[in-house]
């Protein structure tokens, strides 16, 4: 790698966590970015590397800095972070890691950190043992802001270190197969013809996982729409859900339609498919297209306020994937523990309960409703499912395979819930 094209990198990388900082999310800020192939997941293992042990490293070099960050100095304090995640976990020798990351204060114009990076970084190097062994022993939230540790270990006092454990590793890759177009046998031959081993899964035939990380367009058939890329917990809801050829479905929270898709390439060929926000919505149609797949209607429109959008005709069954924390899919979206406050939990609950309340009449009597969250905080989940079952006589839990609380982690999935209610008389 050239230096031009390296800075170039790193100065994409640094991009990324100072969008974060300023509130955007980590998905729309990589997409802003005028990288591609290989260059790109570099800058993607850096800044989300960064991101996912933010607040390790700041507890890691805190005591190697004189004084707390000023605000405006927020890009230098990016850079050592970086550079700190490459020392911890990059194959570049360490004086290669040191002096690019260095010379990177002369590319964001504030050549005056250059002594500060060159000290902390080469002291982390000189110290790394002592310092790795008391961030080990003091960090007792395990790399998670204080107030969702807590949350978390109080909801699983056994499973916490291995719920934090996956929120600190990189997830990996899932395909979906489009069966519509392609053999699971004769995608698994492409892969393989790219050196690229996928194991399958015995839940369910379409399902296969990639532990390589490829950039998307670079799998094999993408644009042809063969495949594409959903994590093993989110494709249990078309199987929960089991749609048929002939029903009428509403997809209420649908973009960007990962799971429209695959509801259509299970058998759905009546769906309505909403969502609040109309950019989002764009994508489900991109998705949809690039899949031709055909007999979906998209909607703009807030799914709790049936007036606006429903024909008064009940639905055979409803997907309710609801807007939550993501406290299921931190993995994947290592800003979500940054970003995230106490009080977007009783938020998110509370759109949960007007979306449920709102739905149900829309849907008819021995219809199913899948209610589904990335989530693994009790209240949006198992409480939320438990206090609707209180208000609703004519609602009864369904029991099926693939439904409950899935931590993060197991099966080498994301965290997801799912309950799934049918109507009665
Ligand atoms: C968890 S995401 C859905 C993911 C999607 N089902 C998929 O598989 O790709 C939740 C979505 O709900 C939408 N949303 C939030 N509140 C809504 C509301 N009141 N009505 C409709 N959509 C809403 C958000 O815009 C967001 O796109």
């Amino acid at each position: 790698m050239t230096n031009v094209k390296g800075d170039r990198i790193r100065l994409a990388a640094v991009q990324v966590l100072l969008a974060v900082a300023a509130g955007q999310t980590l998905d729309d800020a990589m997409a802003e970015l005028d990288l591609a192939g290989g260059d790109r997941a570099i800058a993607q293992w850096l800044a989300f590397g960064a991101l996912r042990e933010a607040l390790l490293l700041e507890r890691l070099s805190s005591p190697l800095l004189q004084k707390p960050w000023r605000r405006r100095d927020a890009d230098v304090q990016a850079l050592l972070h970086l550079a700190l995640f490459e020392l911890r976990h990059g194959q570049r020798p360490a004086f290669a890691v040191v002096n690019d990351w260095v010379e990177m204060t002369a590319v964001i114009h504030k050549a005056w950190a250059r002594g500060l990076m060159n000290a902390v970084l080469r002291r982390y190097l000189r110290e790394r043992e002592a310092l790795e062994g008391r961030l080990r022993a003091d960090d007792l939230d395990l790399g998670h802001p204080a107030w969702l540790a807590e949350r978390l270990r109080a909801a699983y006092p056994r499973q916490w270190p291995e719920i934090a454990a996956a929120n600190n590793a990189e997830a990996p890759l899932w395909l979906r197969i489009n069966r519509r177009r392609v053999t699971v046998a004769a995608y698994q031959e492409a892969l393989a013809a790219r050196g690229l081993q996928a194991e399958a899964v015995d839940w369910d035939a379409g399902a296969l996982l990639l532990r390589a990380s490829v950039p998307v367009t670079e799998l094999p058939g993408w644009r042809e729409g063969w495949v594409s890329v959903q994590d093993g917990a989110a494709q249990q809801a078309a199987l929960i859900l089991a749609p048929r050829a002939g029903e009428r479905i509403l997809d209420a929270c649908a973009a960007p339609g990962g799971k429209t898709a695959h509801l259509l390439e299970a058998g759905a060929d009546h769906l309505l498919a909403l969502d609040r926000s109309a950019v989002r919505l764009q994508r489900v149609a991109e998705t949809l297209q690039r899949l031709d797949l055909h007999g979906a209607d998209l909607r703009a429109a807030d799914a709790a306020e049936p007036r606006r959008w429903w024909d008064g005709q009940p639905f055979d069954a409803i997907l309710l994937d609801a807007p939550c924390t993501g406290t299921g899919v931190i993995r994947r979206h290592p800003d979500i523990r940054l970003r995230r406050q106490p009080t977007d939990v009783e938020q998110a609950v509370e759109e949960q309960r007007r979306l449920l309340e709102a739905l149900w009449p829309c849907l008819k009597v021995g219809g199913r409703l899948l209610y589904a969250t990335c989530s693994v905080l009790p209240e949006e989940n198992a409480q939320q499912i438990a206090g609707f079952l209180g208000r609703h006589e004519d609602a009864q839990r369904q029991e099926h395979p693939l439904t409950g609380q899935r931590l993060p982690g197991a099966g080498d999935m994301d965290g997801f819930y799912y309950a799934l209610l049918e109507k009665r008389p």
